[in-house]
């Protein structure tokens, strides 16, 4: 398929990251909206995004654009596209969509239109029409409408990209793979030292700051996505593709990447999570309160998301815990850049430092923030990832 368009969804306040991380993959930034980067390329562009991206949700490949101003224009022009030739007459198609238009009103109903759209062009052209449902584990296509304006995206992604694959046992409240990746990238982390995340549940932060520091792309995990459902999908070229992106740069870490929780369900879960992202040996698990932690000696840095109140009632239990990280950065962490990642800023305020950075970002709806604290070691400033 040749070069076109292509869109790399992320949550909100995450395309920094994403475009970072296209450029260092080599892909031209074209365009960056609220929830995502445009770049183009070619489909195999598309397979490459989807195993190297560790901030990227969905890579959508564009393959049409029209316009219509109600749902029977969408059926019609969508009709004449050739989606035998895309889809197989016996596969599966979920539609998935954005629209926000005021061409029609019901959102199920233009998903409905082009899902028939589909459907009925393979059934004239083959005699045989492929099921369709809400199974992303198939060929999706992506419905952008927008106004009078219509595009379609096939999801090469399938299943959101922050499935990666290795989180089969989350703990309380885990964030996505893929805002852990974005958290870590605005982080002064270098890959060249300490990663410490106590509070960690089920694992995610350290597992994508081993995935990183080894350089292991993070696709490589996953067997399932969208474009291995598409009829020109050819599965010998995809094997020769795979094996040409480098693995790992090296097999063990010169640093430490500490993983504590003070349940040992927790650590459990965490430990298992990391055996199947292959890194379990490269994480240093310790069952414990973080008050208790000795750290290994700077530079390095401390992230940790608490829980951050979100019922009535939770606020004030975890005021005590707030202002406990607050006394365990200052009497134990000299030295370190540390982190808190938290949707409550009130509670934040009890740590009692003053951040040198309040990083926005969007954990799904909750407006969050990653706090950065500058640890001084006595009189010495550490500075490993540059100042910002
Ligand atoms: C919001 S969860 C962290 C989720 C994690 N980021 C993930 O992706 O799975 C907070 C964790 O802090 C742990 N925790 C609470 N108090 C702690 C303490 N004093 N010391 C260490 N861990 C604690 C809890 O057991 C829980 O697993």
């Amino acid at each position: 398929m040749p070069d076109q368009p292509i869109l790399v969804t992320c949550p909100k306040r995450s395309t920094p990251y994403l475009e970072a991380e296209l450029e260092t993959l080599g892909f031209p930034i074209k365009d960056t909206v609220e929830t995502g980067v445009f770049t183009e390329g070619s489909m195999e562009d598309c397979w490459r995004l989807n195993l190297q991206s560790r901030t990227g949700l969905r890579v959508l490949y564009q393959f049409a654009e029209f316009r219509a101003s109600d749902a029977e224009t969408l059926y019609q022009k969508a009709g004449k596209l050739p989606w035998h030739k895309w889809i197989a007459n016996d596969g599966y198609v979920c539609i998935i969509s954005s629209v926000l238009t005021e061409c029609i009103d019901n959102t199920q109903f233009a998903r409905m239109k082009l899902k028939d759209a589909v459907v009925d062009q393979i059934r004239d052209k083959t005699g045989q029409r492929p099921d369709s449902g809400p199974d992303q584990n198939a060929t999706v296509v992506f419905l952008f409408w927008r106004d009078d304006r219509v595009m379609l995206y096939f999801d090469t992604s399938g299943r959101p990209l922050s499935n990666r694959g290795y989180r089969v046992h989350p703990w309380k409240a885990p964030v996505r793979e893929t805002l852990a990746a974005s958290m870590i990238a605005a982080t002064r982390w270098d890959k060249e030292s300490h990663f410490i995340n106590p509070m960690c549940g089920s694992g995610t932060l350290a597992i994508e700051a081993a995935l990183m520091a080894l350089g292991r792309p993070p696709g490589f995990l996953r067997e399932n996505f969208g474009f291995m459902h598409l009829s020109s999908f050819d599965a010998e070229k995809y094997k020769e593709f795979r094996s040409s992106i480098p693995k790992a740069t090296r097999k063990q870490l010169p640093f430490t990447i500490q993983a504590s929780d003070i349940n040992s369900e927790a650590i459990d879960a965490a430990k298992h999570n990391a055996k199947l992202a292959g890194v379990e040996h490269l994480i240093d698990f310790q069952v414990g309160d973080f008050r208790d932690l000795n750290l290994p000696e700077e530079p390095g840095v401390i992230v940790m998301n608490p829980e951050y109140g979100e019922r009535l009632g939770e606020e004030k239990k975890l005021e005590g815990l707030y202002r406990q990280i607050g006394d365990f950065f200052k009497q134990k962490a000299a030295g370190y850049w540390a982190y808190v990642f938290t949707g409550n800023m009130k509670l934040s305020k009890r740590i009692g430092l003053r951040a040198s950075r309040r990083i926005e970002f969007y954990n799904g709806p909750i407006d969050c923030r990653l706090l950065e604290y500058e640890l001084y070691s006595g009189t010495k400033r550490t500075s490993f990832r540059g100042d910002r």
